[in-house]
Formats: C-alpha cells, sequence, structure tokens
C-alpha cells in the first residue's frame, strides 16, 4: 500500500467536503499506513502551519481533537501553480522519495500541465500512480486529448479515474443483488423486465459553480459518468470473474451498445429544463443564472436504449435536476405483468408491477414490491394487495464514498475506477444526444426550483416519486 499522498486542489471545495473527512475516518478507523503522509497543494499562498489551521477550521468540531490533530501532523502544505510544469517540479521532485498516489481534485484544463509536472518532477514513474477527478473532458475529441498527455506520462494500470458514485455502498450493493440472487439472475432481461429508472435529484442548486456548469449543464455533468455508471452495472452481463477487468471489459461492451441518439428521437427521448426562481425545503431561492449562456440545462430527461439481446426494447430512463423538491437517488427496476391474471376486475386495479427499488439517497433503502393477499377473516382469500418487502442491510456505519476510493487508490485496486475505453463509450452517446439537441433544436424549459422538472418531463419520472416524497408539481 503506499502511503505518500499528493492531494492538488488541497483549499478546494472536494478536498474540504469530503476528502480530507475522509482521510480523519480512515485514521480513526487504524486504515492507512503508518508512515502515512499527505502532502496538500494548492495555490495559496500557505505554509504548514497556516493550512493546518485553515483545514482546522474548515473540518469543525465534529471530530476527535487528537485525531485532527494526528491528520494535520502529517499533512505538509506546498503552494504551486498546476500551470507551471518546471516551478512544479522544482517544488516537488523531494517528494518522489517513496512511490506516490497524486491526486488530481483540479480543474480538467490542468490535467495536462500537471501531468508534465509530475513527470518531471519524478512522481510518475512506476508504481507511483495518479488519480483524477471528473470530468474526463468535455466531449469525446477533448477526453481523447487529456488520455493521450496522461497515457505519454505514465500506463493505464496506473491511472484512476474517479466517479465516486462507485464508491457508495448501495451501488456495491446492486451488484451484490443482481449477481447473488437467482431469483433476480433469472429475471434480469428484456422478458420479464419492463423498465429502468435512473433519478438522481438534488434539491440544491448549481450556487458558486456557474462557470463550469456553463459549460457542461446536467447531461455533461451527471450522466455521463455517475449515471450511465449506475446504468452500466444494472445492464451489464455477469462478468465470468469479480476482477477488475472482467466487471469493466462488461460495462463497456453495455456503454458500447447504448443507440446513438439522433434528432428524429431527441424529442421523444429527451427533456431539457432549467430551474428558475421558487421554492426549495420552505426557502425562497433564485433561479440559475446562466450569464448569457441559453444552451445550458440543470435538468434532464432521456430514454436510453440498449440494442444488444438482454435489453432489447427495454426503455431505460434517466433524470437528473438541481432544485428538485426532494433530494432523491434511486434505481427502481419494474417487471413485466404476470402473464395470465386469474384474480378478479377489483384485483386487477389494485395490482401493481413487481418492482425493485433501490434508494441510495438520502436513505439507503432496498425494497422489493410483491402482490400478496392478506388471507385473514376479513378478507377473501384472494383479495390481493400490494405490498413492500424491505430488504435494507443497515450498514455498521456510513462511509463517505470517497474513503473507499481513497483505500483503494493506495493499494492500487482499480474495480472502482472508470478505465479510458469505458470514458469513451459514455462520451460517444453523451455526444450523439448532445448533437442530436443541437440539430433538433432541442429546447431548454423552464421550471420552478422545487418541482420535478418541466411540465414534459413527467413521462420521464418514475412513479414512486409521486407515491413517496409527495407530490409531483
Ligand atoms: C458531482 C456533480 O459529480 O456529483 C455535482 O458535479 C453533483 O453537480 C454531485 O451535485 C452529486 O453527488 P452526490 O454524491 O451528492 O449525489
Amino acid at each position: 500500500m503506499h502511503d505518500s499522498l499528493l492531494l492538488f486542489g488541497a483549499t478546494g471545495d472536494l478536498a474540504q467536503r469530503y476528502l480530507f473527512p475522509s482521510l480523519l475516518h480512515l485514521l480513526r478507523d487504524r486504515l492507512l499506513p503508518d508512515e502515512f503522509r499527505v502532502i496538500a497543494i494548492a495555490r495559496s499562498e500557505h505554509d504548514d502551519a497556516s493550512f493546518r489551521d485553515w483545514l482546522r477550521e474548515r473540518l469543525g468540531d465534529d471530530y476527535d481533537s487528537s485525531l485532527v490533530d494526528e491528520l494535520l501532523r502529517r499533512i505538509q502544505y506546498v503552494p504551486v501553480d498546476l500551470g507551471d510544469a518546471e516551478a512544479m517540479a522544482a517544488s516537488l521532485s523531494r517528494f518522489s522519495d517513496r512511490p506516490a498516489v497524486s491526486y488530481l481534485s483540479t480543474p480538467p484544463n490542468l490535467f495536462a500541465s500537471a501531468c508534465r509536472g509530475l513527470k518531471a518532477a519524478g512522481l510518475l514513474e512506476a508504481p507511483s500512480r495518479l488519480v483524477l477527478e471528473k470530468p474526463i473532458g468535455h466531449d469525446l475529441a477533448s477526453a481523447q486529448e487529456i488520455d493521450a498527455t496522461l497515457k505519454s506520462a505514465l500506463d493505464e494500470s496506473r491511472i484512476f479515474r474517479i466517479d465516486h458514485y462507485l464508491g457508495k455502498a448501495p451501488v456495491q450493493n446492486l451488484l451484490a443483488l443482481r449477481l447473488g440472487n437467482t431469483l433476480l439472475e433469472a429475471t434480469w432481461e428484456r422478458r420479464w423486465i419492463e423498465s429502468v429508472d435512473i433519478i438522481v435529484a438534488e434539491t440544491a442548486g448549481v450556487d458558486g459553480r456557474e462557470g463550469y456548469y456553463a459549460d457542461y449543464g446536467a447531461l455533461r455533468d451527471m450522466v455521463q459518468n455517475h449515471m450511465l455508471q449506475l446504468l452500466a452495472l444494472i445492464a451489464m452481463e455477469p462478468p465470468a470473474a469479480m476482477d477488475t477487468d472482467s466487471i469493466r471489459d462488461e460495462k463497456r461492451k453495455v456503454l458500447r451498445a447504448l443507440r446513438p441518439m439522433t434528432a428524429a428521437d431527441a424529442a421523444a427521448d429527451s427533456v431539457r429544463g432549467r430551474y428558475g426562481p421558487g421554492v426549495v425545503d420552505g426557502q425562497a431561492v433564485q433561479g440559475f443564472k446562466h450569464g448569457g449562456h441559453e444552451d445550458v440545462e440543470t435538468f434532464v430527461g432521456l430514454r436510453a436504449w440498449i440494442d444488444n439481446w438482454r435489453w432489447a426494447g427495454v426503455p431505460f430512463r434517466l433524470v437528473t435536476g438541481k432544485r428538485m423538491p426532494s433530494r432523491t437517488t434511486e434505481v427502481v427496476v419494474t417487471f413485466k405483468p404476470v402473464t395470465h391474471w386469474l384474480f378478479g376486475p377489483g384485483e386487477r386495479k389494485r395490482a401493481r408491477a413487481n418492482q425493485l427499488r433501490v434508494r441510495l439517497q438520502p436513505e439507503e433503502t432496498i425494497e422489493l414490491g410483491l402482490m400478496g393477499s392478506l388471507a385473514a377473516s376479513e378478507w377473501a382469500a384472494n383479495e390481493l394487495q400490494p405490498m413492500s418487502l424491505d430488504l435494507a442491510m443497515l450498514p455498521p456505519k456510513r462511509r463517505i464514498a470517497y474513503e473507499r476510493l481513497m483505500i483503494d487508490a493506495l493499494k492500487g485496486d482499480q474495480t472502482l475506477f472508470v478505465r479510458d475505453d469505458e470514458v469513451e463509450a459514455a462520451w460517444r452517446w453523451i455526444d450523439s444526444v448532445s448533437a442530436a439537441w443541437r440539430e433538433a433544436g432541442t429546447p431548454v424549459r423552464d421550471y420552478p426550483a422545487g418541482s420535478w422538472g418541466p411540465a414534459e418531463a413527467q413521462p420521464f419520472l418514475p412513479r414512486t416519486l409521486t407515491t413517496h416524497n409527495g407530490r409531483k408539481s
């Protein structure tokens, strides 16, 4: 396990909110190596002491102070301009004394020069590794360009592309459910499954990230990575083994089987929205400030089709939006109705399709919707009622997705990281969607903050949203 972490973007939002807290948790649980050290790197002019003070303040009072002291003792701070490869090499080469993991939590336009600087500093020599945050590029061409730069410095086996959704415990659970149960193995295909919904709804807005968002929109910010990774795990063929490349091979095949969207499909298979002023969680909030970027969506609904034998004809509805009425991340697999209905017309009205509903956020739950009969005296024996089996297993403690990913990067396990060809396959499909939008002139429709997107989004939304999270508005 490597024990030297170079964290670029150390004063950024991600580092403050997730990366340093993850390290604290790992330290608390004694999962880090004895000699573990962090080289925190950013542009700001701190020294070790002032950075540690700054970070202590950001971490707040939620943690045991001796634990925070221990983490801070392990951190050194180095101010570096990542745009200047030579300066980078000069200030960082002294850390090449040990195999390192360099983690670029920085905007992608800095990847290339950071890579050059790291290489010059001797920090990308085998067995050192490089971890990158999304977004990897803005489209297929720019992603390939970034990749070529990375490959000129180190090979794929040492490049770790983060998609933090892969570090979430319920995402692992989705795999366990799918691949560990005969019942699901037998029914996981087009003959038994009607549709799959993947929804990531956030109450938060874009606040503070307008510049980045204006270039990306919900399609590139959320669908290209997190949502397509979820889709790939749900739809891939069972891998022959649970090793890194067997799983990634299967994910790539599914991503490649996504039917490119054409301008002719755009109206039926997609909807875009942008939030205006409204009320979320009882608070009045402002609309998205697009600063003249009229063509940016904060909500997207897509119907994706996977052209292979397992999934032919099964719609995968992907919906994500900012400023929705509730935070809801879930996967809903809806099964087909029973082949021949034996019960009366009243029962038929009450009948619900079987549904597997895996919630990732805000709470982690798994429910299986079945039909049953309460055969008590007040019920006729065949009086059917929907019932819901609660299959959730509460994890011993809830972890930040980044904890698992940091440990895996330090150990060198790439299973939960995204391979170059997966990124490319995902971009290829996303590029088809944005080209279809351009060609068809797909409008960005307004929706009030605190609603489930524009009216046109209704057919894309799973019914579970109406029944569990209040009313669609
Ligand atoms: C990030 C996106 O990758 O994921 C954000 O850039 C989004 O826009 C976030 O808010 C959502 O992650 P999570 O774990 O809160 O669902």
